[in-house]
């Protein structure tokens, strides 16, 4: 099993990884307290089954899987589920699956109730890799992605590696996307790595090491204000480009290998991140013009007034935060 603690204003949380945690799942799980178990509908049976089994005492909630579901329609319908069940302050939310189940549960953890214990239990490389870290939680309104949050750490997160064999390549491949910006804009012999070794013959260690840089920058600065933007790398543009065809062309990750693409202004570092994005089939480009975007980009959460931040790498393993060229 590899390991890491992360600290947060909340407390320090561990994020154990291990291939096959899921049947082993009792030996991390208090079972005398009530659990809220959040799931889409796409997530295999055999997973919600092992988190079931390790909670007996619980509550089943699913969803339909997809972005559109991190939205006030979902987050309400659940919340009038819990307070239906007499939900009460010493239930602990379940967070199992992808990025979205993370990102919608982890919102509703820290609202109900002013605020439950959650657990994340991460199904997809992205959302091990990246989104079950950090504590962002979100859900987004028609226009702009991510725009009712907070920051609130899980108690725990409880990765099974063994869960990456069942995904589809697409899926994995979005989530290499952001493994690739870890290895830009902090670890130059990690992007290396990604680019020429085979990362599904080791993932509990690619996914350690992916965690062990976003600790780094989340510890530095869990509230986002400075250094954390950097895990940005991408996003501006991805983020738009999301938002502009409404969540359908692009996984998260598809949108952020463009959005890096588009950002890096270096024409050498440029070339070698296409080569790196090539080898796990990323789209590098799209027809949409800039000013097409501007609108979804000034929507940007961190834009502040009309100053744009974003993240450029300068040398592969070395990021900064510049303000924009565009003028918006
Ligand atoms: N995914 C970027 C962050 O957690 O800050």
């Amino acid at each position: 099993m590899r390991q890491l603690s992360v600290k947060s204003h909340q407390g320090t949380y561990d994020v154990l990884i291990e291939s096959g945690l899921l049947k082993r799942l009792k030996h991390h799980i208090n079972p005398e307290l009530f659990y809220v178990i959040i799931a889409d509908d796409m997530i295999p049976i055999d997973y919600v089954n092992d988190v079931k089994n390790a909670c007996p005492d619980h509550l089943l909630i699913r969803f339909p899987a997809g972005e559109m579901s991190k939205s006030l329609f979902e987050f309400s319908r659940i919340i009038d589920i819990m307070v239906k069940h007499n939900i009460r302050k010493d239930a602990v939310v379940v967070a199992l699956g992808g990025g979205v189940t993370g990102d919608l549960s982890g919102f509703i953890a820290s609202v109900y109730s002013r605020g439950l214990d959650f657990i994340q239990i991460p199904t997809t490389l992205l959302s091990q890799i990246d989104s079950s870290v950090g504590g962002k939680v979100a859900i987004n309104t028609t226009d702009a992605k991510n725009i009712i949050g907070s920051i609130y750490p899980p108690k725990k997160v409880l990765i099974d590696s063994q869960t990456l064999n069942t995904l589809d390549k697409r899926q994995i491949n979005a989530g290499m996307a952001e493994m690739i910006k870890y290895g830009m804009i902090a670890d130059k012999a990690f992007f290396e790595k990604i680019k020429n070794e085979d990362p599904s013959q080791d993932w509990d260690y690619y996914i350690h090491k992916s965690l062990e840089i976003k600790k780094r920058y989340v510890e530095a600065d869990e509230f986002d204000n400075s250094i954390r933007q950097s895990l940005n790398f991408g996003h501006t543009i991805g983020h738009a480009l999301e938002t502009y065809y409404e969540y359908k062309k692009y996984l998260h990750g598809e949108a952020i290998a463009i959005g890096m693409v588009q950002i890096v202004s270096n024409p050498q570092i440029k070339k070698e991140l296409i080569e790196c994005l090539k080898k796990y089939n990323l789209p590098t480009s799209d027809p949409v013009s800039f000013d097409e975007l501007k609108v979804y980009i000034n929507r940007d959460k961190k834009g502040r007034k009309d100053l744009l931040k974003i993240v450029d790498v300068t040398e592969i393993g070395f990021s900064v935060i510049v303000k924009s060229q565009f003028k918006l």
